[in-house]
């Protein structure tokens, strides 16, 4: 396994007092997989990315029973493994890629910053080479033909799409195990984003890279995606294969988000007709006690107000009191 999270909970401060933003979230992630987290905006997503990379900043309390990458521990690195790790086995790529580029220095600039220096050798003259050659190789991988112009241009100069293959081919610098693309095309057009996911997918088939992919509409993720986690209010609502989520969910939240996407709408003839959900995402200050979907969900009873423990089949995961579609 590349990547485990077990019990992680994020706490913060809040007019009402300390709530778990993040409540036990368990993620794991096997090498070589592209696994996508989806939730609806304000779900918690950004935190667990930034909670992995380190980003989070004191406010925030991260407890966990373990996060590991590898078989290092994500939550305590020392100065050196942090070095070693962050940015180069672990990289992130976000929704707004043009606001993360420097506007003050040429993408070729940023991008020959983005090689490291242990992949150069000879004289500094021969490496300076190198580092330029690398550049232009990492341009060509991300699709850009006329690498010339585009290293002397600045981000303000670029498309939404050129700026996150910009993005993309500086966190490929360093060819990381694991990618964690943060809704990395959700204001893209679906022409674009589909330019993206081919991307990333023969990023993925060349190196043998893991990817946490992030979106907010089952709709819109990774064909090649392999596992679905769908998390609700903090709280991680279902986990499993793919094709067995969105064939046959288990959980209500999952059933409802299917009803909704452009998933069924991309379908000719979808099976059931089923519920979506009324009503909005809870705030910090007025978090539901216990399952957490309780005030929109059609199957809640009084029952609910405990947060039901995780059901295992196989390896498909839920946590729900009255997990759906359970009948042969
Ligand atoms: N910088 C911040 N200040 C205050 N609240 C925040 C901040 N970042 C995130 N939150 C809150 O934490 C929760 C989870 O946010 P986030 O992880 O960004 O959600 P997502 O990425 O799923 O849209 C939300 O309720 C959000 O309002
Ligand atoms: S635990 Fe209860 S409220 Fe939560 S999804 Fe299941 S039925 Fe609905
Ligand atoms: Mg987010």
């Amino acid at each position: 396994m590349l990547l485990d999270i077990r019990n992680l909970t994020i706490r913060t401060q809040t007019s009402t007092g300390l709530v778990n933003v993040l409540d036990r979230v368990n993620l794991q992630i096997n090498e070589g997989e592209i696994h996508t987290l989806v939730g609806e905006s304000g779900s918690g997503k950004s935190l667990i990315a930034r909670a992995i990379m380190g980003f989070l900043s004191p406010r925030w309390q991260v407890t966990a029973d373990r996060v590991w990458f590898e078989s290092t521990d994500l939550l305590n690195l020392t100065p050196q493994q942090r070095r070693n790790i962050i940015g180069v086995d672990i990289a992130m790529i976000f929704q707004d890629a043009k606001s993360y580029l420097d506007p003050n220095i040429t993408i070729g600039e940023q991008l020959s910053e983005a090689v490291l220096d242990r992949d150069l050798t000879g004289s500094w003259w021969q490496r300076r080479g190198q580092r330029k050659q690398k550049v232009i190789t990492l341009l060509h991988r991300v699709g850009i033909k006329n690498h010339a112009d585009m290293m002397q241009s600045y981000a303000h100069e670029l498309s939404e799409g050129a700026a996150q293959k910009i993005m993309i081919a500086s966190a490929i610098a360093h060819r990381p195990k694991l990618l964690i693309a943060d809704e990395p095309t959700s204001t893209m057009e679906p022409a674009t984003r589909q330019q993206i996911y081919r991307l990333l997918a023969q990023f993925h088939a060349r190196y043998g890279m893991s990817m946490l992919m992030i979106s907010q509409d089952l709709g819109a993720i990774m064909p090649q995606t392999e596992r679905i986690s769908m998390i609700y209010s903090g709280q991680l609502m279902e986990s499993g294969a793919a094709d067995a989520l969105l064939t046959r969910p288990h959980h209500p939240y999952t059933e409802a988000l299917l009803s909704t996407s452009l998933y069924r709408q991309a379908e000719s003839e979808p099976r059931t007709k089923l519920p979506t959900l009324a009503g909005v995402e809870p705030t910090l200050q007025h978090l539901p006690i216990g399952c957490r979907l309780g005030p929109r969900c059609p199957y809640a009873k009084p029952e609910c107000i405990n947060f039901p423990s995780q059901t295992k089949l196989r390896d498909h995961h839920f946590a729900c009191h009255h997990p759906v579609n359970l009948e042969d």
